[in-house]
C-alpha cells in the first residue's frame, strides 16, 4: 500500500503542480478510498480542488483518485473513516450541525421506482420536531424538507436520495459563556478531548438536530418496508421518570393512543401521570428520562447476515447510535436473564403452512435472523443533560472548576421526541436487511 500511496502522491503532485503535504495526501485518500456516499465524495472533490486550484488540472486529479481507490476496500484506510454513514446495502449519511446553515442525509442503496411523496417525508419530521408542546424544546422550526435529487415524479431513481432542512430559529447566544465549559452529562467534553476544536452552539453535531437526518432516511426505508413486506413500524413511551405504562397494551392500543398525547403513551391514564413527572423535574430545573418500545410488525422470517452483522446487533448498534440512549434490549432482553430456560423458550405450532411461536419472548429475533414473529425492541432513554440546576463543571481554557447553571432550550424529556428517531434507526436496519437478503439463497423459492 506504501508503494501505492507514494505513485499517487507523486501522480497528484504532477498533475496539480501543488505541494501536498503527505498528511493531507493520506486524508484526502482515505476519503475517496472509502467514501460511499456522494457527499463525502463531494467533500474529496472540493478539498482537492482547493489543493489543485492553481494548476487548472483538475480532471487529472480525479483520474488518478479514481485509480487509487481501486483494491482498497478493507484496507486500514476504511477503518479509520469517521462514523457518519450507516447500513450496507442501505447506505445513511447524516450531516450538519445544530446551529449551522443546516442538517440533512444522503440515502444511497434504495431501488428505483419506489412511489414517495415529499408528504411521506414531511409527516415523519412533523413528529420529530420541536416546539410542539411544553414537555419538548422550545425551538420554533417549520422543519420543511427539501428533496435535492434522487426522487423524480414522486418515485425514486435509484440514484443517492439528498435531502435538506434548513436551520431557521437558531439561538446561539445562552452557548457563548460555555464555550469552553463542558455541561455534565453532553458530549462537549468528550468532542473537546477528540477534536480539539468544536462547534460549542447547541450541541453542533451531538445535538438532537442531527436526527433529522436519520428520521427522513427513516421515512424511505419505512416506505421500502411497506412496499415489499406491509410492514409496520410503532413506537411508544413505556415509562417515564419510573411512572410506567400498563403492561400488556395491545397493538391496537398503541396505533390509536399513543399518537394522540404529548409523551406519546397509548395509557393515557399513566401519560397524564407521566406529564405530572415531567412538569415537577421541571419545575425544579431537572429532566427525567424513561423507556421507549419500537415494534416492528410484518417482518419476514430471514432477515440478518450472521455472525457479526446479526439483525439484533445491527438494531442494538442503530439505535444505541441515537442520542441520549444508554441501553438496548430486544424481546425479553434483561429480564430473560431470570427466567428459567422453559419459560424462555417461545414453543413452535404449525398456522396453515406456517411455523409460528406461541409466545414471543425472543422479540422477533433468534440466530441474529428475523423468526417472522414482530420485532420488538426498547431502549433507555437518560434524563436530558442540559438542566438550569446548578452543577459543578470546569473552565477548561482558565482549568478552573465553576459552577453551571444552564440555560436555552431543552427537552424536559427526551423520550416523546426520541419515538419517531428510534422508529427511524429499526426501519433503516430493517430496510438495509431486506436489500442484504436477496443474495442469500441461489433459489429464492426453495
Ligand atoms: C430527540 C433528542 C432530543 C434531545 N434533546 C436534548 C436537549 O434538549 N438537551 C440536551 O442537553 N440533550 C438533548 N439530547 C441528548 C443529547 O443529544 C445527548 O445526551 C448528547 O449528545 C450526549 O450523548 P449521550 O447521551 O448518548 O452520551 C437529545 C437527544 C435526542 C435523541
Amino acid at each position: 500500500m506504501k508503494a501505492r500511496l507514494k505513485s499517487v502522491r507523486e501522480a497528484l503532485e504532477e498533475a496539480s503542480n501543488t505541494l501536498i503535504s503527505r498528511k493531507r495526501m493520506l486524508f484526502s485518500t482515505s476519503f475517496a478510498t472509502t467514501a460511499s456516499s456522494p457527499l463525502l465524495a463531494t467533500t474529496e472533490t472540493l478539498t482537492l480542488l482547493k489543493y489543485s486550484k492553481r494548476s487548472r488540472t483538475f480532471p487529472a486529479v480525479t483520474a488518478v483518485m479514481a485509480d487509487c481507490t481501486k483494491g482498497f476496500k478493507g484496507s486500514r484506510l476504511k477503518k479509520k473513516m469517521p462514523g457518519n454513514s450507516f447500513g450496507e446495502a442501505f447506505r445513511v449519511t447524516t450531516w450538519g450541525e445544530s446551529h449551522g446553515r443546516a442538517v440533512g442525509v444522503v440515502v444511497d442503496g434504495c431501488p428505483a421506482g419506489l412511489e414517495i411523496t415529499k408528504e411521506d417525508i414531511q409527516s415523519e419530521l412533523d413528529r420529530r420536531k420541536p416546539g410542539k408542546s411544553e414537555f419538548v424544546s422550545a425551538r420554533k422550526e417549520g422543519d420543511e424538507v427539501e428533496i435535492l435529487s434522487g426522487i423524480f415524479q414522486g418515485r425514486t431513481l435509484g440514484t443517492p436520495i439528498s435531502m435538506l432542512v434548513w436551520n431557521r430559529d437558531v439561538d446561539s447566544k445562552p452557548y457563548e459563556p460555555m464555550k469552553s465549559i463542558p455541561r455534565p452529562g453532553h458530549a462537549d467534553i468528550t468532542y473537546t478531548l477528540k477534536y480539539g476544536f468544536r462547534d460549542y452552539r447547541g450541541g453542533g453535531r451531538a445535538s438532537a438536530r442531527e436526527t433529522v437526518g436519520r428520521v427522513a432516511a427513516g421515512a424511505i426505508a419505512k416506505r421500502l418496508l411497506a412496499a415489499l413486506y406491509n410492514t409496520e413500524i410503532l413506537g411508544h413511551v413505556v415509562e417515564i421518570g419510573g411512572v410506567r405504562a400498563r403492561e400488556g397494551l395491545s397493538v391496537e392500543e398503541i396505533r390509536r393512543n399513543a399518537e394522540r398525547n404529548a409523551v406519546r403513551c397509548a395509557d393515557l391514564n399513566a401519560a397524564r401521570k407521566m406529564e405530572e413527572r415531567i412538569r415537577e423535574a421541571k419545575a425544579s430545573g431537572d429532566s427525567v428520562g424513561g423507556i421507549v418500545e419500537v415494534i416492528a410488525l410484518n417482518v419476514p422470517a430471514g432477515l440478518g447476515e450472521p455472525v457479526f452483522d446479526k439483525l439484533d446487533a445491527d438494531i442494538a448498534k442503530a439505535l444505541m447510535s441515537i442520542g441520549a440512549v444508554k441501553g438496548v434490549e430486544i424481546g425479553a432482553g434483561f429480564q430473560s436473564a431470570r427466567m428459567l430456560g422453559s419459560e424462555m423458550n417461545d414453543e413452535f405450532f404449525i398456522n396453515g403452512k406456517k411455523v409460528r411461536m406461541k409466545t414471543n419472548r425472543a422479540g422477533g429475533i433468534l440466530g441474529g435472523i428475523s423468526t417472522g414473529e414482530p420485532i420488538v425492541c426498547r431502549i433507555a432513554v437518560k434524563p436530558t443533560p442540559s438542566i438550569s440546576k446548578k452543577q459543578q463543571s470546569v473552565d477548561i481554557e482558565r482549568m478552573e472548576e465553576v459552577e453551571l447553571s444552564i440555560k436555552g432550550r431543552h427537552d424536559p424529556c427526551i423520550c416523546p421526541r426520541i419515538v419517531p428517531v428510534a422508529e427511524a434507526m429499526l426501519a433503516i436496519v430493517l430496510a438495509d436487511h431486506a436489500l442484504r437478503a436477496r443474495n442469500a439463497r441461489l433459489n429464492a423459492k426453495e
